[in-house]
C-alpha cells in the first residue's frame, strides 16, 4: 500500500555564512558553493521524505540573478515538489542576506529532481505527498508540468539533431559567433 507524507514534515532551511574561501579572484562568490550546498540541502530533503539514501538525477532552472559576497548570509529554502515512483523534485529558493543593512535579495530558485535508491543501490518507491494548501497543490502541478517539459526537451534536442544533415547543421551554426571549419 502507498504511504503518504506531510510536505512539511521534509521542509528543510539551512543558512549559511559566506567565507573568503568561498570567493573567487574578484571576492564574489564561486557558483559551485552555492551549487554544492543546494544539493545537500535537496539530499536532505529528499532523504527525509523517502527514508532512503538518494542521489541527485537533474537540476533545472539554476540561474544566479545576482551576484553572493563574502559576508553574505546564503539561506536555502526546500520543500518536496512533486513526486514520481521512485523520484521526487525538489524545490529550492536561495535567498542572501547582509546583516549590516538587513537587505535581503532573492538570488535564485531552482529544481533538483532526486531519486531513492536502497540498500542494494537499486531505485525505490517513495510515498506520495498530502497536499495541504493551495501553494502546494500549484507546486504539484508545476513539478508534474517541468517533468514532462524536460523529458520532451530532451528528447527534441536529440531527434531534431539527429536528423539534420551535415550541410543543415552547418546552416544552423550561420550568423552565429563561431568560425566553422571547411
Ligand atoms: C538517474 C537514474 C536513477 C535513472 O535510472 P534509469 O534506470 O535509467 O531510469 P528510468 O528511465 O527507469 O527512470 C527512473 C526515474 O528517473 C527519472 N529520470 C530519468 N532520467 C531523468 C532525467 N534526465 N531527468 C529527470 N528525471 C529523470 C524518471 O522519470 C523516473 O522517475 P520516476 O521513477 O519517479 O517515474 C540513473 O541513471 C542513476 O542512478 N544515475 C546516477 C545518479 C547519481 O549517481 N547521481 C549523483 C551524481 S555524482
Amino acid at each position: 500500500m502507498t504511504q503518504f507524507k506531510k510536505i512539511s514534515d521534509s521542509e528543510t532551511t539551512i543558512t549559511e555564512l559566506m567565507i573568503p574561501s568561498y570567493s573567487n579572484f574578484s571576492g564574489k562568490i564561486h557558483g559551485g558553493i552555492l551549487l554544492s550546498l543546494m544539493d545537500k540541502v535537496a539530499y536532505v530533503c529528499a532523504a527525509k521524505h523517502s527514508g532512503e539514501y538518494c542521489v541527485t538525477v537533474a537540476v533545472e532552472g539554476v540561474e544566479f540573478h545576482n551576484p553572493v559576497e563574502v559576508g553574505d548570509l546564503v539561506s536555502i529554502k526546500s520543500s518536496v515538489n512533486y513526486v514520481g515512483n521512485t523520484t521526487m523534485i525538489i524545490g529550492m529558493r536561495v535567498e542572501t542576506l547582509k546583516p549590516k543593512s538587513g537587505i535581503v535579495t532573492h538570488t535564485n530558485s531552482c529544481y533538483f529532481t532526486m531519486a531513492a535508491k536502497n540498500e542494494t543501490g537499486e531505485l525505490t518507491q517513495v510515498p506520495g505527498l498530502i497536499i495541504e494548501n493551495e501553494t502546494q497543490m500549484r507546486r504539484f502541478c508545476e513539478g508534474k508540468l517541468l517533468r514532462r517539459f524536460s523529458s520532451e526537451k530532451r528528447n527534441m534536442l536529440k531527434s531534431d539533431l539527429n536528423n539534420l544533415t551535415q550541410q543543415e547543421v552547418r546552416e544552423l551554426c550561420g550568423g552565429e559567433k563561431c568560425e566553422l571549419y571547411r
